[in-house]
């Protein structure tokens, strides 16, 4: 019998979820095309597998077409232009109108504080699902929470009420340019193991 043939057979991560997750990165800079919607639909289908506390499945998706897109973009250089002045507002300008797909993520607002703290977790794994669907087409996306992800004419923008929901990111995806580098801390740093 070979070594390998020996050893006691331990339960595997499948490589191929491992290579997903692993290789996932969050991307700033896409291509111009726009990926085809039936694979978007695709992968909020599978997302939609999510835990969720209570099964409240608390999310909902917007997806923006290039008028709200538009719309979106001028509310947020106009928020950098009073922060930060022109020349900055000018370069997200730029920059955001280079952006191929656009989704935003809103959470039922509960009116119990465990239970929003609880839906807003259920809509980070959504979010997580969806990216690392989208990945593994070959789609990139990127999760954002600036300012005008909490700024009330946003809401407006994307039609969705303030006292009922909130927005838990706009999700930028498209076909990466760049997919950079990252690290992560090892398991050793964050483990802790108790008798
Ligand atoms: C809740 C949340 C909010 C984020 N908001 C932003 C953001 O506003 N702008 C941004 O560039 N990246 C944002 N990110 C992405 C992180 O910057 C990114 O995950 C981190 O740099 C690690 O890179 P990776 O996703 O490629 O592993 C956010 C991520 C999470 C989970």
């Amino acid at each position: 019998m070979s070594e390998v043939e020996q050893q006691p057979s331990l339960p595997a991560i499948d490589p191929r979820l491992a290579d997903v997750i692993r290789g996932r990165r969050t991307i700033g800079a896409f291509r111009p095309e726009l990926p085809p919607r039936e694979v978007i639909l695709a992968a909020l289908d599978v997302a939609r597998w999510a835990p969720n506390h209570k099964k409240t499945e608390p999310w909902h998706v917007v997806w923006l077409g290039p008028e709200t897109q538009h719309a979106v973009i001028e509310l947020n250089s106009r928020l950098v232009a009073a922060a930060k002045g022109p020349t900055e507002a000018e370069s997200k300008r730029r920059k955001w109108a280079e952006v191929p797909g656009w989704l935003a993520v809103t959470c039922d607002l509960a009116d119990d504080s465990l239970r929003r703290e609880e839906d807003y977790a259920a809509c980070c794994c959504l979010i997580q699902n969806l990216s690392l669907a989208l990945w593994s087409a070959g789609i990139g996306t990127k999760w954002t929470t600036g300012d005008v992800t909490r700024h009330p004419e946003l809401f407006d923008l994307i039609g969705i009420d303030a006292l009922r929901q909130r927005v838990v990111g706009l999700i930028w995806f498209g076909y990466p340019a760049v997919t950079p580098a990252q690290t992560r801390r090892e398991v050793e740093s964050f483990l802790v193991e108790r008798p």
